[in-house]
């Protein structure tokens, strides 16, 4: 008998996603469904994945241990989402109802608004503040399934005020259950102080932020923002570099704008992602499918921006480039925490299938971050991060869109939300410790 302190029960359908990461061409659709099924977690991580027969044969549920009926139910991993600038003060609704009537995204940067203008209100908020607020979005998150998250610096630009906010990431993830991967984002934009000096600003980046980043292990990851208001291919060449020395993986905001060589760097630097896409060119694309680097869509920031529909993330796909979804969560281009308010975004403006856009959402989002080992599938050894939808298939995500379908989060084998509503512990109040354990390793 397999012992276990946690059981779902009786899905409709197991969505288990399982199998090897990264998932390109046809695999990217493969959801590995399981009709009447069951998952058994023990300590936090999966013990049994299988129909219900077998789970009423092989599995022992604890005295203490709880079963969560999913009768009627759809069962997936929890979301990965995996490009977030989670940690800023501040909201841009002014700046948002300039560009409703017709004022561009460029423009308002070019007018020292736009990122500039976040960067303003999160050097004066505090680290306490800064937590607080964190908090609420990752509550937010976890009511919409998300269990795993990768969030950037890039609103300080100064080294004191980048490392305030990957403190407060550091933080957030050791209080809040959904994990939080941190990235070094300070290639952001070119601070106001630095405008007639941006080689100085690199140099400041390479020289003195890297170093105290990586010294003080405050991120996982080093990104930069390649675009024509932000850095070039070469300035971000060099602070990648810098920042592979330091050990510090690789990510790249690419194409978004405009055709800025940004997917061609990712794939040559052997970037764990190249981020947006709008502007690749077919040769970019074809040098990420050469490559190990995944493609990080954010078809919330495209829509946000009021970018034509494409067919991104078909062309993606159809290129054998290992697809991955994200919300971009961020106060300019897309202020939403909601990982299901992208996949329609995904599969009706960008071509993806509900298939493709949920693989992308869970294993392939995981394998962006280097988690794919431990997280985006539901597969035995694997960390118990699950959810449970009231749909009674994976097509009402897509389908039924606008509204939350989440009732039900497992993260790391807890019980974190139940029936639509976070489960009493001591995360949503306040700051120090919470009740919930973070899994190890
Ligand atoms: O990913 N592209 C750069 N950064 C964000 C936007 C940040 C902002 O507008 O504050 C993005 O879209
Ligand atoms: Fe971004």
């Amino acid at each position: 008998m397999i012992d276990a302190d946690l059981a779902i029960v009786d899905a409709s359908e197991l969505v288990t996603v399982r199998g090897a990461a990264p998932r390109r061409g046809a695999a990217q659709a493969d959801l590995g469904i399981i009709e009447h099924g069951c998952l058994a977690a023990r300590d936090g991580l999966i013990v049994f994945v299988g129909d219900e027969r077998d789970y009423r044969r092989q599995v022992r549920l604890g005295r203490s241990g709880v079963e969560i009926d999913a009768t009627g139910r759809t069962v997936l991993p929890g979301f990965v989402d995996p490009h977030t600038h989670l940690p800023f003060a501040g909201s841009r609704e002014r700046e948002f109802s300039l560009r409703l009537q017709g004022t561009r995204y460029e423009e308002i940067a070019a007018q020292g608004g736009g990122i500039l203008a976040t960067v303003e209100a999160t050097r004066r908020a505090s680290y306490d503040a800064l937590v607080e607020l964190g908090k609420a979005r990752l509550n937010r998150m976890l009511l919409h399934g998300t269990t795993t998250i990768e969030a950037k610096s890039g609103y300080g630009l100064t080294l004191e005020d980048e490392i305030k906010q990957l403190r407060v990431l550091r933080a957030l993830d050791g209080i809040h259950p959904v994990d939080v991967v941190p990235t070094f984002l300070g290639a952001h934009a070119v601070p106001k102080e630095h405008r007639r000096d941006r080689a100085g600003y690199v140099r400041e980046i390479v020289e003195r932020m890297i170093p105290e980043v990586a010294g003080q292990n405050l991120a996982r990851f080093c990104d930069v923002f390649v675009d024509e208001i932000a850095f070039t291919a070469e300035e971000a060449e060099t602070i990648l570099g810098a920042a592979a020395q330091r050990g510090l993986g690789l990510r790249v905001h690419a194409d978004q704008l405009s055709d800025s060589g940004g997917a061609l760097l990712a794939a040559r630097l052997g970037a764990a992602s190249a981020d947006h896409l709008e502007h690749a060119t077919e040769e970019g694309i074809r040098a990420l499918a050469r490559s190990a680097t995944a493609a990080v869509l954010l078809p919330g920031a495209a829509f946000f921006l009021r970018a034509a529909a494409s067919t991104l993330g078909r062309r993606l796909v159809d290129a054998q480039v290992p697809v991955a979804l994200a919300t971009d969560f961020n106060p300019g281009s897309c202020p939403t925490e909601a990982m299901p308010a992208i996949l329609p975004l995904a599969c009706l403006n960008f071509g993806l299938s509900p298939a493709e856009a949920i693989v992308a959402a869970t294993l392939n989002a995981s394998y962006a971050l280097g988690l794919a080992a431990r997280t985006g599938s539901l597969e035995t050894g694997k960390a118990a991060d699950v959810q449970v939808l009231d749909v009674p298939n994976h097509l009402h995500l897509v389908y039924h869109f606008g509204v939350n379908h989440c009732r039900t989060v497992v993260k790391s084998g807890r019980l974190v939300v139940e029936e639509g509503a976070l489960a009493g512990e001591t995360w949503r109040g306040h700051s120090g410790k919470g009740a919930v354990d973070k899994a190890s390793g």
